[in-house]
């Protein structure tokens, strides 16, 4: 079974994922947040060097791009291309209202109608490398997905990552698993689960429900332990001197990118995952005023 590691905007940079693949490994593709692309195709500067080869040398990446306009895609596509990469991804999924309301990211998924003449059109031209889609099941019921499972259905996609939740469900609202074995039967290309896989026990518990799943994307579970792809191996845990590490390590690098007080937004906002519902390690890293203190506050018990 392959492991993806979600794309997750202000979180998943280069230097995470070197660093996570250095320490703990076990993922097969680290996929990149979106470029939001524009007429212009003029991209951040912090968006071009995070997609340089070289910043993600020995890395199977997965570049991700946010349009609705098909003629956008392509260019990315061909772009993506010219960087060395074989595959770009279509984000079909951000539920956030300033995405959506453009009707983009999962605001695609409000009109299956345009979804079906964009990829006719994408299709129609010859594609530079291969294209790929992560979608959620629907925008306001989960009763759309069969339509658009349809639509799906019908291109030579790379591969499929379905997230198990409308737009509306947000990130925590209620989720439809049945959505994806609904898309392993139907035999659309390579369907990708993803959906709240926080621990080994979580997966073995899908594989059972659904023993032809391929491959898992994985986001906040793997915020939470880093080690979790490698448990999945059959690997051990991660120790508590690799979680110091990797930490730091971290830490160091946005250092070296970032101002200091957004290095240290970044590394606190990841360590929210490991204090999990504990208000008071949660308390103590939102006083800290350096990496020493935040791992003291959410590794070492406040000690
Ligand atoms: C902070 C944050 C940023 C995200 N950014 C992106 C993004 O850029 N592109 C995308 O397709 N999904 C994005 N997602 C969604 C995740 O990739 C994933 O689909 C979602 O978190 C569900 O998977 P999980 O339950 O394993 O976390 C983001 C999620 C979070 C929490």
């Amino acid at each position: 079974m392959r492991v993806f590691f979600a794309p997750m905007e202000g979180i998943t940079d280069a230097a995470l994922r070197r660093v996570h693949r250095e320490i703990f490994g076990g993922v097969d593709v680290y996929c990149l947040p979106f470029h939001k692309l524009t007429q212009t195709m003029s991209l951040l500067s912090r968006e071009k060097r995070d997609i340089d080869p070289e910043e993600n040398r020995g890395l199977e990446v997965l570049p991700q791009a946010l349009t609705r306009d098909p003629n956008q895609l392509l260019a990315w596509l061909a772009w993506v291309k010219e960087l060395g990469y074989t595959c770009g991804d279509l984000n079909l999924g951000c539920p956030s209202p300033t995405v959506t309301k453009r009707g983009r990211g999962s605001g695609m998924l409000r009109d299956p109608g345009y979804l079906q003449s964009f990829l006719d059109y994408v299709f129609s031209q010859s594609l530079p490398v291969s294209l790929s889609v992560k979608t959620r099941i629907g925008y306001e019921e989960a009763s759309e997905w069969e339509r658009i499972l349809r639509i799906l259905s019908e291109y030579p996609l790379d591969h499929v990552t379905v997230h198990v939740r409308t737009m509306k469900e947000q990130y925590t609202g209620g989720k439809h698993p049945e959505a994806f074995f609904e898309a392993v039967r139907s035999g659309l290309p390579h369907p990708v689960y993803n959906g709240d896989l926080r621990t080994p026990e979580d997966v073995s518990a899908l594989l059972d429900r659904c023993p032809e799943t391929e491959a898992v994307m994985i986001g906040r579970g793997l915020l939470a332990d880093p080690a979790l792809a490698r448990r999945l191996r059959g690997g051990p845990p991660a120790g508590s001197g690799e979680l110091t590490e990797w930490y730091t390590r971290l830490y160091r690098e946005w250092e070296g990118r970032y101002l200091p007080v957004q290095a240290l937004g970044r590394i606190k906002k990841l360590m929210e995952w490991p204090a999990g519902g504990d208000i008071r390690k949660k308390r103590m890293l939102r006083k800290a005023q350096g990496i020493e203190e935040c791992i003291r506050a959410v590794l070492q018990d406040g000690e």
